[in-house]
């Protein structure tokens, strides 16, 4: 069986890392979701017991009724073309890469000239074993700043993803808060300076 090439929205660590031979890479809007750390990761980020938090997207409407703000609405990131001779063994190892209860989705997504394409994106639901859902932000910081997993430490993936949102010169308010909150717990080489952040705000 042949398989279409297809374009791929990437809105975290696939922004700085695809490991994918994609052939056209562009930056791109996908309207009425939001970047929130509302996946937990016990086999990355952190381990059964103590999970991490890693990225997924909500619809913006889901995040107003946690009463947060809704930002701009949408959430920026990049599309990849993945061309067809590539396409089978790459939708292989992104389906393994997010087998930790992210769904397949297709979405519609503006890229920087307008051109509106359809793409893959991966998003976990909280229809999924692994899901946390929203929390305060200072209960966030905590969890962020204290989990560690098999791939690392939860807040060196919070510092990748703010550096790569950097670059690319793209705001997230929601993500710059929690950098910020999370930046007054670490040293400039990112140790954490307190034993374990507190839980509620100051
Ligand atoms: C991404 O970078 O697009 C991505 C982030 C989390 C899960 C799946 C994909």
């Amino acid at each position: 069986m042949t398989q279409d090439g297809f374009w791929l929205f990437a809105y975290g660590s696939l922004m700085a890392r695809p490991a994918l031979p994609w052939t056209q890479r562009v930056e791109a809007t996908l309207p009425g979701y939001q970047r929130r750390f509302w996946q937990g990761s016990h086999d990355h980020r952190g381990v059964p017991g103590a999970p991490g938090r890693v990225l997924t997207l909500v619809p913006t409407e889901d995040v107003e009724n946690e009463g947060e703000e809704r930002g701009e609405g949408a959430c920026e990131g990049l599309l990849y073309y993945l061309p067809p001779a590539v396409a089978k063994g790459a939708l292989a190892r992104l389906d393994y890469r997010e087998k930790n209860g992210y769904l397949r989705c297709t979405r519609e997504v503006r890229d920087r000239f307008g051109i509106r394409r359809r793409a893959l994106v991966y998003l976990a639901t909280p229809h999924n074993p692994a899901w946390l859902g929203p929390a305060p932000r200072a209960e966030l910081v905590a969890q962020l700043c204290t989990a560690q997993g098999p791939s690392g430490r939860n807040i060196d993936y919070l510092r990748a993803l703010h550096r790569t949102l950097r670059q690319l010169r793209i705001t997230d308010p929601h993500i710059e808060a929690l950098m910020a909150a999370a930046g007054r717990h670490l040293n400039p080489a990112g140790a954490l300076t307190t034993a374990r952040p507190p839980k509620e705000e100051p």
